[in-house]
């Protein structure tokens, strides 16, 4: 039986120049200015997702790989997509919209003020996405970049200091009565002496409380500290698993236990799968491209490659193809899960690069379960089985241009629809609202 399901578009690569080689940058839009933005997110709303979310790094990485980053503009520039949130919130009435925020570049305070007036600007649309990556330290001060569960530590602490000025406001602080004059009660302010590990302030914040709920809290975080984060803290997990029965239920038993061990019920956490598809006509067309996938010519491998050396802050452009990768050629810098991605299960010693890209390449059908090729009825099958696995919800990853919005959305958003996986409706008050209606 179908069960209403929500839904957020990820843009990717961030507020940058995304649609970098694509040839629909011939539409002129531009990739700096809001109008690109404002036109996409209509049509997400119009299409009923709950949001938008923006990825986003302060950084251009590591010293020594800009040029990696910066050439192909696959990892940069990003501007600051908490910058571009205002734009959006006066084009749409109901979209979330939910920038990527990491604690390491705002101190608390900054932080819960700015998004407290956004929180308010936008009527209560506001979500951060909060990640832990600590790539960028180097642009916030000389300290060594801490540790990969130190840095959940801290955007932990981060988080409960936010919280803890937002909700300095006790109630009956905000008066505003016309008739007495009175506009708040100072004695209802509480002074919040945070002396933490990482952070050391006094509020109380200079700003109104909320009359319909905190800002959303988004999480990324795959490993087993970045779930216990999710289930602590987080409105929405952005899921990336494997699509099977077992995988899915185990990821968000995984999350639901984490809640429950900070007091937390499951039903706090809106879990979304992030999925990619590739949506065609026909099935026809789906076996084609597929079966096409697994032979790629050398230009599409060095496209690849290309792609891979921002990812991994490592060039591989110019390796040869025949060859295995240099032993020791991945810095200690690179992620774990990026290198594994690469190199599967195959020997990293014998294996030419050639056998890693193509792997990459090659696509799989959604209707066998083996990939993201297929209609979009063969989409819609794939969401509703996740549904009834306990799934909450799908986010979709790409670019934010309307001609990708439309060649992905155009004939799925009418079967989702039909099918009553899909809302027709908002709810008044905003994202958390509009998470918790179904
Ligand atoms: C859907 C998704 C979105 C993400 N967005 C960002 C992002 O915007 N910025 C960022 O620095 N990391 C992002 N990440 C990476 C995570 O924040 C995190 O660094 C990564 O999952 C490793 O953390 P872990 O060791 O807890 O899994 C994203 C990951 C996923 C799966």
């Amino acid at each position: 039986m179908s069960r209403l399901q929500h839904f957020g578009w990820f843009l990717a690569r961030g507020f940058g120049p995304h649609g970098w080689g694509h040839p629909y940058l011939d539409w002129d839009w531009r990739w700096t200015t809001p109008e690109l933005y404002r036109q996409s997110a209509r049509e997400l709303e119009r299409a009923g997702f709950d949001f938008l979310l923006i990825e986003d790094a302060p950084s251009l990485g590591s010293a020594d790989t800009i040029d990696l980053r910066v050439r192909h503009a696959f990892g940069g520039p990003k501007h600051d997509p908490l910058l571009l949130a205002p734009y959006l919130f006066q084009a749409t009435q109901h979209l979330g919209v939910i920038p990527t925020v990491n604690p390491a570049g705002t101190l608390p305070y900054t932080a819960a003020r700015q998004f407290a007036t956004l929180q308010h600007l936008s009527d209560h649309r506001l979500g951060l996405n909060v990640v832990t990556d600590t790539g960028s330290a180097r642009h916030f001060g000389d300290a060594p970049p801490l540790g990969h569960d130190a840095a959940y530590d801290r955007a932990e602490e981060w988080l409960g200091a936010l919280r803890a000025l937002w909700r300095s406001w006790q109630d009956g602080a905000l008066v505003a009565d016309p008739v007495s004059g009175v506009y708040a009660d100072g004695r209802r302010l509480d002074a919040v002496r945070h002396r933490g590990e990482y952070y050391a302030f006094d509020g109380p914040l200079n700003a109104l409380p909320f009359e319909r709920g905190e800002p959303v809290i988004a999480s990324p975080g795959g490993s087993g500290r970045g779930l216990a984060f999710a289930g602590a803290n987080s409105d929405i997990q952005l899921a990336l698993a494997p699509l099977t029965e077992a995988s899915v239920r185990d990821y968000r038993a995984r999350i639901h236990r984490a809640a429950a061990e900070r007091g937390r019920a499951a039903s706090d956490v809106r879990i979304l799968f992030a999925i990619q598809p590739v949506l065609v006509a026909s099935a026809e067309e789906a076996d084609r491209i597929v079966a096409a996938s697994g032979h790629p010519d050398d230009a599409a491998l060095r496209e690849i490659a290309r792609r891979q050396s921002s990812d991994l802050e490592t060039d591989l452009t110019t390796l040869d193809l025949e060859a295995p990768l240099p032993a020791g050629i991945f810095g200690e810098h690179v992620s774990q899960g990026s290198i594994r991605r690469l190199v599967g299960d195959r020997d990293v010693a014998s294996a030419p690069l050639r056998a890693h890209l193509t792997a990459l390449s090659t696509l799989g059908r959604i209707s066998d379960r083996s990939g993201f090729v297929g209609t979009a009825d063969e989409f819609a099958d794939l969401i509703e089985e996740l549904g009834e696995w306990g799934n909450d919800g799908v986010l979709l990853w790409g670019d934010l241009h309307p001609v990708t919005v439309h060649r992905m959305l155009d004939e799925l958003v009418p079967i989702l629809r039909r099918r009553g996986i899909l809302r027709r409706e908002f709810v008044p008050g905003g994202l958390h609202a509009n998470l918790r209606a179904f």
